[in-house]
């Protein structure tokens, strides 16, 4: 810890005081995220945290009174962006002191986690540091901050979620009809260019009576879609309804029961935790969508094993055709790196060649950035800068290839789409289809929260046109 800064700590043994909304003066809380959907997620539980002590949202980043940015570690350039972020809120934060007023600037998130009291001596304008484990912990950081830097990046034993406020019904509302839902957080898998295990702690999941009241309380509220977190979502293991260890499978058949959702979806899955019941319900769940992100990181078996994966790239070829055969129609994602240490230009052929047997509807790729604590750092034979760009063109360019194959298959089919949104003209209604395509239809705006078959017309560049097949179900 930053000692020199002498930045306070929280009690482990704080509890939140409890306090009625409206009490505490009115203060704007505006959070930035970066990273992926938890993060998102994990924002809007800091707003509700807040909310009982007079803090409510504000989307301009001028208005506020705190602002948190939400930080991602996993790359270089993700993390080299918060302290840009950071210098330009260090400038706003003078602009107001020469007005009389304060703007107290928080970091949370996996940079927070990572770089802990470091992040005072960077950038001396920030007044809270909190990990991703203990944002519940934010009333009591912000006021700590009142007389100096605060810090907790502590993995607290208690579970944070005990400790969240839930989101009033009309705050759900404003968030829209699709919400995002955490029910497994941490790993334990170590691959060996990944910070998460670090920033996240060891695999936790949440027990499912409290994640199934999550779910029908959003569902209330008026969500009909529902994505379920974890960065290794399907490694899911939580105490059951009867006390006994449920699997992700048994989970999704449990809130497939809540009569109001009418959509379920899952992310990130590790290909060794896809197991058979997993598989099954994706079969047999109704609402469990026909799209799963599984990534695979590289088609070498090489590479595999010193990103400490776990399985080959013939295991993930007879996966994804098991997957295939338990639901014919559903589509696959991924994620790839190219340029881990000592990829040879074999080792990329035979990453293409998986891309190309595989067949993936969407696909997200990075170039290998080494992270600081991780082993991929300390390896010797790091691949050249311009092989590394050279490789990312070559694999972007066939993934968005079968991206643009798999949108334009779309044209003719009828397929169900939540509509979420009014459209962009007049008269315009927009949703998604079970394959998170972005859809604009012709509709009324009373088949906003319905879902509808489409059939599909037209393929743009980002979204897809269709027709109103039948009356909205
Ligand atoms: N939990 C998920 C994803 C974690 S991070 C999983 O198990 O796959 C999301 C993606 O970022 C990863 O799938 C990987 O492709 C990429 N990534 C992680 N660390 C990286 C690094 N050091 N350099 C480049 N890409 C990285
Ligand atoms: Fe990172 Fe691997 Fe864990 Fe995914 S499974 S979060 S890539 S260590
Ligand atoms: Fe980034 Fe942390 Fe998510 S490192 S990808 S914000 S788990």
């Amino acid at each position: 810890m930053n000692s020199d800064l002498e930045a306070a700590t929280v009690q482990k043994d704080w509890a939140p005081a409890r306090s009625g909304q409206g009490e505490k003066a009115a203060k704007k809380l505006h959070v930035k995220s970066f990273g992926c959907q938890m993060n998102v997620y994990d924002a809007t539980r800091m707003a509700d945290v807040l909310a009982p002590e007079g803090f409510s949202e504000t989307g301009a980043i001028e208005d506020a009174d705190l602002v948190i940015l939400n930080t991602c570690h996993i790359r270089e350039k993700a993390s080299e962006k918060v302290f840009s972020e950071l210098g330009r809120l260090r400038r706003l934060k003078e602009e107001r002191r020469a007005e009389g007023k304060d703007l107290r600037i928080a970091v949370a998130g996996c940079v927070a986690q990572a770089e802990g009291g470091e992040i005072f001596r960077k950038q001396r304008a920030v007044d809270i540091v909190v990990g991703p484990q203990s944002y519940h912990r934010l009333p009591e950081l912000v006021r700590l901050a009142a007389d100096g830097p605060a810090i907790d990046t502590d993995f607290p034993v208690d579970d944070k979620f005990n400790h969240l406020t839930p989101p009033t019904a009309d705050k759900i509302r404003t968030r829209g009809l699709s919400a995002f839902l955490t029910v497994q957080e941490g790993c334990d898998k170590f691959c060996s260019f990944c910070v998460v295990p670090y920033t996240r702690g060891a695999e936790a999941s949440r027990e499912v009576q409290k994640i199934v009241a999550e779910a029908e309380a959003l569902t209330r509220a008026g969500v009909r879609e529902i994505t379920l977190l974890g960065q290794n979502v399907n490694a899911f293991h939580g105490k059951g309804e009867d006390d006994e260890i449920w699997s992700l499978a048994r989970l999704v058949e449990r809130l497939s029961e809540i009569a109001g959702l009418a959509r379920l979806r899952y992310t990130t899955s590790h290909p060794n935790d896809m197991a058979d019941d997993l598989i099954r319900a994706h079969g047999e769940a109704a609402k469990l969508m026909p799209f799963l992100h599984l990534p695979v990181q590289s088609g070498s078996d090489r590479i595999l094993a010193a990103m400490n994966r776990k399985h080959r790239a013939e295991d993930f070829l007879r996966l994804a055709k098991k997957i295939r055969a338990a639901r014919p129609d559903i589509a696959l994602s991924s994620d790839f790196i190219v340029g881990f240490p000592g990829e040879t230009d074999e080792d990329f052929e035979a990453t293409l060649a998986l891309i190309r047997a595989v067949d993936f509807a969407s696909t997200f790729y990075f170039k290998y950035s080494p992270r600081p604590g991780t082993p991929g750092a300390e390896l010797a034979d790091q691949v050249e800068e311009a092989v590394k760009t050279e490789r990312l063109a070559r694999l972007g360019e066939l993934v968005e290839a079968q991206r643009a194959a798999f949108n334009r298959a779309m044209v003719g089919r009828t397929v169900d789409v939540l509509f979420e949104k009014p459209g962009r003209r007049p008269g315009q209604i927009g949703g998604k289809t079970p394959y998170l395509q972005a859809v604009h239809a012709d509709g009324p705006d009373s088949l906003i929260g319905t879902v509808a078959a489409v059939e599909i017309v037209e393929c743009g560049s980002n979204s897809l046109f269709g027709r109103l097949a039948k009356e909205a179900r």
